[in-house]
């Protein structure tokens, strides 16, 4: 089983940190392939947290090489931040592999990000605010600098002086800022260059010889499935591809190398920044997850938006990701619910719809229909088999299965490392 792809489902924040961790001992290379450092990934190794945002989570396996991948933006000062703060607390990070053809955040990408949410006042989007969808939008402008760029002082200075041209016209003369020097710039970025060139190599060279030995490879999706640029809930996404093909293009493999592809899905829903959402909850209940479930963002700290689990979404991941398995997480934070809906389908302009709506019109009047299934009360975070979990549990999982479209592989019940039982291997 060489290469499994790891993605979120949802809307981000599913878990695929702790999951990612999880299978780390057992995988040789764990690769980032889109998004930055907008990802906040959160992995409980004993009594020790970890909050990753750039780097693979299989960096805290010591036997796993973490790789960042072409189809990632970088932010050096971040980038070097998070493995000093990895250094101090022993984590041994020596193996990093950048691919020299991931671009950079480059502080204007940064500037621009926050002046363009300001300028959209009521219709931002409520991105993360570290330059992830402009330095994305220079790279499909050919505009981009890229890693590589740093160990050639003249071309570097040439592309950040023609990045700049056009953007001091619109942060001068349309957002009333102050023009950003293009020889600042360089200078800092040239700052960075010796410290991130020993982890600097050719990531798709690597990967594939990885994968012709026979290694096994695990690709770490940021973000989730409905904030991806293409099949996400355009436009309140993200700037990249988090689902499966994503993984291909940002990482620079085939897709006949991948065999699995796993949905990190969490027993409800949550999300964070603007945009529709069908099952949120403005009640107590929602309340109540937030407070249960510690939905907090990682990145930025804003409070999650929370909701009832909604299967037709689950049910559109398992379709635009070609998903063989899902690792549902967070079942413990229903317990105590004596009742829990489901959202089976949505009722649309007083159609019933059972298939996520390609019309984003369609998506905003989508009210969900649910299905009410009976809780359970008994603690279920020792569980250690699927027949450990009260019967209610067991059902509620069964019932999330038959409607998502793919089996549920593995089920956490806690945030550590072994608060998960396992039903099928992923690795098998
Ligand atoms: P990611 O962005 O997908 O990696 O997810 P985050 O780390 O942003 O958010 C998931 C949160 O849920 C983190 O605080 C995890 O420690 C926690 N978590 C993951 N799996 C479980 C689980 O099965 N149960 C509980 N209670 N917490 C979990
Ligand atoms: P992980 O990897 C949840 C959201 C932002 C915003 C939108 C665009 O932890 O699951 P961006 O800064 O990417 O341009 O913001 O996407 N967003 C996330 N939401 N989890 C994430 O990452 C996210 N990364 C971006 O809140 O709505
Ligand atoms: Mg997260």
């Amino acid at each position: 089983m060489p290469a499994l792809v790891l993605l979120g489902a949802q809307w981000g924040d599913e878990g695929k940190g702790k999951a990612t961790d999880l299978l780390g001992g057992s995988v040789d290379y764990v690769v980032r392939y889109q998004g930055g450092n907008n990802a906040g990934h959160t992995v409980v190794v004993g009594d020790q947290k970890y909050a990753l945002h750039l780097l693979p989570s299989g960096i805290l396996s010591p036997g796993c090489t973490p790789v960042i991948g072409n189809g990632v933006v970088v932010d050096p000062a971040v980038l070097l931040s998070e493995l000093s703060g990895l250094n101090e607390r022993g984590v041994d990070t020596s193996k990093l592999l950048l691919s020299g053809n991931a671009h950079l955040i480059t502080p204007y990408n940064i500037t621009v990000d926050k002046v363009t949410e300001r300028f959209l006042g009521k219709r931002k989007i409520g991105t993360t605010g570290r330059g992830i969808g402009p330095t994305y939008a220079d790279k499909i402008n050919r505009v981009g600098i890229r890693v590589q760029d740093l160990y050639d002082e003249s071309i570097l200075t040439q592309k950040v002086e023609a990045a700049l041209d056009v953007k001091n016209q619109l942060l001068t003369k349309l957002y009333n800022r102050r023009a950003i020097e293009a020889g600042q710039v360089v200078e800092e970025l040239l700052g960075y260059a010796e410290q991130i060139k020993g982890y600097v190599a050719d990531t798709t060279l690597v990967l594939n010889k990885a994968l012709d030995d026979d290694k096994v490879v695990l690709f770490e999706g940021g973000q989730g499935t409905l904030l991806d640029i293409d099949h996400g809930t355009y436009p309140f996404v993200t700037s990249s591809n988090p689902t499966a093909g994503g993984a291909c293009t940002g990482a620079g493999v085939g897709p006949t190398k991948i065999n699995r592809v796993i949905g990190i899905l969490k027993a409800y829903t949550t999300r964070v920044g603007a945009g529709p959402f069908p099952t949120e909850l403005f009640d107590e209940d929602g309340e109540a997850l937030r407070r249960i479930g510690g939905e907090r963002g990682v990145t930025t700290g804003r409070d999650r938006r929370c909701g009832w689990f909604d299967a037709v979404i689950a049910r559109y991941a398992t379709r635009v990701n070609g998903l063989t398995d899902f690792f549902l997480t967070k079942l413990d934070v229903l317990t105590g619910w004596e009742q829990i809906p489901v959202c089976v389908a949505y009722e649309i302009d007083g159609k019933r719809v059972e298939e996520l709506p390609y019309s984003q019109t369609d998506f905003h009047h989508a009210k969900p229909v649910y299905e009410t299934l009976p809780g359970w009360s008994e603690d279920i975070t020792q569980a250690k088999s699927f027949s450990d979990l009260p019967k209610n549990a067991q059902a509620y999982v069964k019932a999330l299965e038959e409607m998502s479209g793919a089996p549920i592989s593995a089920i956490g019940v806690g945030p550590g490392r072994d608060e998960t039982i396992e039903i099928n291997s992923f690795l098998s």
